[in-house]
């Protein structure tokens, strides 16, 4: 048993939808969360420097005491996790699109995947991408864009549906039946996705997988909590800290949120 916080970080607001699913099925579990929005977006950056903001944001989680770090970052994940994992004695848990589960079920054969330039680019995407869809045509784009427009809470904007269209178009034109969600910041383009996409194309994230992994980690590591209480939680941010709580609706009223310079 270890009642010490779960650490989280992400470029930014995008990493609490993974927030949501670890407090879901881990409530007493405390928390520490990083929202790294100054720095956003990592997904056009150079993996060295996806690296270097990955180990800043790590060394703060751990100066604050957390005994596994989340990486809700698909962009941090696929650049940066295998150096954490080799410099830093803790578990650290990544995200990465759920190519595996869509092509399993996909029946047209085609799979789109939304995911930054960082991710798509990256070694890890690819051998992923190898080795779950055989067989399977992955349409893949980059949502160069998005970020800076979720990050400024401008999510049914007209640039933002704009900026949609123009990314669905060549996946709808390849018959795709499965939407992979490979960057934490999507799932919040849901319901305007929803409006967009013809019935027959299923949204899929990895929201879920990533908190079930955690709970799974935290359980073989001995690491989860003996408190039968309800988990405090900490957000940081080192941007606009209305925005940060705008992402936590309701929850927004019972955690405690903090302006940092990080
Ligand atoms: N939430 C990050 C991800 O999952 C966004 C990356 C970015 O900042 O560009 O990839």
């Amino acid at each position: 048993m270890d009642n010490h916080p779960i650490g989280i970080f992400d470029s930014g607001v995008g990493g609490t939808s993974i927030w949501k699913e670890i407090n879901a099925l881990l409530p007493n579990e405390d928390t520490i969360y990083l929202a790294d929005s100054r720095h956003a977006p990592y997904g056009e950056k150079p993996t060295k420097e996806i690296v270097r903001l990955s180990i800043k944001n790590t060394e703060l989680l751990l100066a604050k005491g957390c005994k596994l770090i989340v990486v809700a970052c698909n962009t941090a994940t696929t650049n940066a996790i295998d150096y954490l994992r080799k410099s830093y004695n803790i578990p650290f848990i990544g995200i990465e699109p759920a190519i595996k589960p869509a092509a399993l079920q996909s029946q047209s054969k085609t799979v789109g995947v939304l995911a930054t330039k960082g991710t798509l680019s990256s070694s890890l995407f690819h051998s992923t991408t190898v080795s779950h869809a055989n067989g399977i045509k992955i349409i893949e784009q980059v949502g160069k864009g998005l970020v800076p427009l979720i990050e400024a809470g401008k999510i049914n904007s007209p640039e933002t549906k704009s900026l949609l269209v123009t990314y669905l178009k060549p996946m709808l034109d390849a018959g795709i039946d499965f939407l992979v969600l490979g960057c934490t910041h999507y799932p919040y383009l849901i319901p305007v996705l929803e409006d967009m996409l013809p019935t027959n194309v299923k949204i899929i994230d990895s929201g879920e997988a990533v908190a079930r992994q955690t709970k799974a980690v935290l359980s073989k590591s001995g690491l989860l909590t003996s408190s039968n209480e309800k988990g405090k939680h900490q957000f940081i941010t080192n941007a606009d800290l209305r925005i940060l709580e705008s992402f936590l609706g309701d929850y927004s009223t019972s955690i405690k949120t903090d302006y940092q310079d990080f």
